[in-house]
């Protein structure tokens, strides 16, 4: 059944575990997410870049997500992640995302307080649940870059007041994960994460959780994390499976047949991090 954002967070938060929020791009990459989903009978949400709307269609995607999504035995949200466009956020609005992401990470405090803000005052009258940015993640998510530099982790005064003045549903803090390609250990702030999770007592995101160690994931839902975004694994299981189809088998052509492997491959790294999440066993 297709849900709200806030369904699952609310839910994730109060029996504290974490639900895992995968990146599609494609038919392929939906129903392998909802296939694991519903193996591990765990509530998932599916999440749309802005690039990945461009690329497939925004209308193409929302009705792939959500057909999927409304037939499954298990809570799905379609949650945009990333939105830093206007127009996009608002087109996703319209052709039936349950759940946005405006990130304003770019601005200053009181400007991201200020625009994320107006999301929420047009979002959450029509049932759209939201989700900000507080602190800056560092690395590449599609047309997100953060140099190391400019990334800076979420200050817990700050938090407060953000979360008391635009009520917001569910908020991503920069503990020191970051989004693509680790160079070196992921080296997570759980002392931080402890403080925020303790002033604000809401539902909690944790961007860039690709290559973050389990035992890492695990104490960060254990410290109030609600929600793991992983996409970099579930592209990387893709891109080693296809490569070693072609390899291996280079005189298939049917796509059907090529992309059999690598789509097991994804549902295989989504099971595994439901997991990690605590989340098995909770639709
Ligand atoms: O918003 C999406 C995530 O934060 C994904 O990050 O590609 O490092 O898994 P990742
Ligand atoms: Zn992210």
């Amino acid at each position: 059944m297709l849900v709200t954002g806030n369904d699952i967070m609310q839910k994730a938060h109060e029996g504290g575990y974490a639900v895992g929020a995968f990146n599609t791009n494609n038919l392929e990459m939906t129903k392998a997410i909802i296939e694991a989903a519903e193996e591990e009978k765990a509530p998932v949400i599916i999440q749309t870049s802005q690039s990945a709307i461009a690329y497939a269609g925004i209308e193409e995607l929302a009705m792939i997500v959500r057909q999927l999504g409304e037939k499954a035995s298990v809570p799905v949200a379609l949650h945009l992640d990333h939105g830093t466009d206007w127009k996009v956020i608002m087109q996703c609005l319209r052709y039936g995302w349950t759940s946005i992401m405006f990130d304003g990470s770019k601005y200053d405090f009181s400007k991201n307080m200020e625009l994320t803000k107006k999301v929420i005052d047009i979002a959450n009258p029509m049932g759209v649940s939201v989700e900000a940015e507080l602190g800056k993640i560092g690395g590449v998510e599609d047309q997100v870059r953060v140099l190391s530099k400019d990334a800076t982790m979420t200050d817990p005064d700050e938090a407060e007041e953000f979360v008391n003045k635009t009520g917001v549903d569910f908020l991503a803090i920069a503990i020191g994960t970051c989004h693509g390609v680790y160079q070196g250990e992921p080296d997570l702030d759980f002392e931080r994460l402890d403080v925020i999770k303790k002033r604000l007592n809401m539902p909690l995101v944790l961007h860039g959780a690709s290559g973050v160690p389990e035992e890492d994931i695990r104490k960060a839902v254990s410290l109030g994390i609600n929600k793991v975004n992983i996409d970099t694994d579930l592209r990387q299981a893709f891109q080693r499976n296809m490569h070693k189809f072609v390899q291996e088998q280079p005189d298939v052509y049917d796509p059907r047949k090529m992309l059999a492997p690598t789509t097991n491959a994804i549902k295989e790294v989504v099971k595994t991090k439901i997991k990690m999440c605590g989340s098995s066993n909770k639709a």
